[in-house]
């Protein structure tokens, strides 16, 4: 197996599926045999949660990891042989304070993933919903950006704004980092509203073609996440989708994600998408698409 890839899964609003994301997703691609890393750095916990886990003082989590007080592998609790979690802690919400007089405040993950060779095939880190220190800190330290993006009103302006981020980070501190995709999470296919958002996602990336951006070869994926109240219930169980209903649509979802997903990384072949859970072919006309967003760059923010 390649080296470890790190796959940021970012979204700055809350509530669009990031954490339900990284949890199942995460464990549909350990289920086919790769060792995946699952690393909490939301303040709120909630990946840490999902999973059963609710860290007490005596727990080393991701604080301590970017506090230099505890390394990833000390960190890191296994839950399967090839499924692990760095858990987060709601403590993280005050020391993010601290560690923002850090010198080298947006580099601490950076720094902790590449002081020792870590067993993973993936990681794959579920941010918290705001740009800050600690979504900067994945944002140096990832390869790729996985965008959940649930497809309403405004959601393409969070996507501009984000991806001017990313493109801010790849400029200044990390020039592998790409947009590996955008995943339709909550998707309603009936609705209006949700086939115009995603229209346009995709004649704005279409637009990006070719460019010099890091999100030029981004995609979005043929499989969506369908809204599925068992995603919503599992958690409470502390279980995955595939511990908690392994017929339901949502792990029918996740399970198809993470065929496509390990097809980007020439894994796997993809697994077939039901005709329900795929994208509908692109059969609107191109419409003319917006010129670049503007930067409204903040380099104190970014470089270090
Ligand atoms: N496909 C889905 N169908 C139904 N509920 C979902 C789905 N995905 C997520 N949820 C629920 O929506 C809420 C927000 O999802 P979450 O993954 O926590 O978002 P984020 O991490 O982006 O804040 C949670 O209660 C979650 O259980
Ligand atoms: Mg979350």
């Amino acid at each position: 197996m390649l080296a470890v890839k790190t796959v940021a899964v970012i979204n700055q609003k809350g509530g669009v599926g990031k954490t339900t994301s990284v949890a199942n997703l995460g464990a549909a691609i350990a289920m086919r045999g790769p060792d995946v890393c699952l690393m909490d750095i939301d303040p709120q916990a909630h990946l840490s949660l999902h999973y059963g886990l609710e860290p007490d003082e005596t727990t080393a989590t991701i604080f301590d990891v970017l506090a230099e007080e505890s390394t990833l592998p000390n960190a890191t609790k296994m839950l399967t042989p090839n499924l692990w979690l760095l858990p987060s802690t709601t403590d993280l919400a005050a020391a993010e304070s601290t560690l923002a007089g850090h010198t080298q405040r947006n580099h601490l993950l950076q720094k902790s993933l590449t002081a020792q060779s870590l067993p993973h095939d993936f990681i794959l880190i579920d941010c918290p919903p705001s740009l800050g220190l600690l979504t900067l800190n994945a944002l140096v330290a990832a390869d790729d950006v996985l965008i959940p993006l649930q497809p309403h009103f405004l959601a393409l302006q969070g996507l501009a704004k984000l991806l001017e981020t990313i493109q801010l980070v790849q400029q200044r501190v990390n020039p592998r980092l790409r947009v590996l995709g955008v995943l339709l999470c909550m998707y309603e296919s009936v609705t209006k509203l949700g086939k115009d958002v995603v229209q346009e996602v995709r004649d704005f990336f279409e637009a990006a073609r070719g460019t010099n951006t890091p999100y030029a070869d981004a995609r979005i994926f043929q499989t969506v996440i369908r809204r599925n109240i068992r995603l919503a219930e599992c958690p409470s169980y502390g279980k995955t989708i595939f511990e908690y209903d392994a017929r339901s649509n949502g792990a029918t979802d996740y399970n198809a994600l993470a065929g496509e997903f390990l097809a980007c990384y020439g894994k796997t072949e993809p697994v077939p998408v039901s005709p329900e859970a795929a994208l509908p072919p692109d059969t609107i006309a191109p419409v003319p698409v917006p010129p670049p967003m503007p930067y409204s760059s903040n380099p104190h923010e970014i470089s270090g």
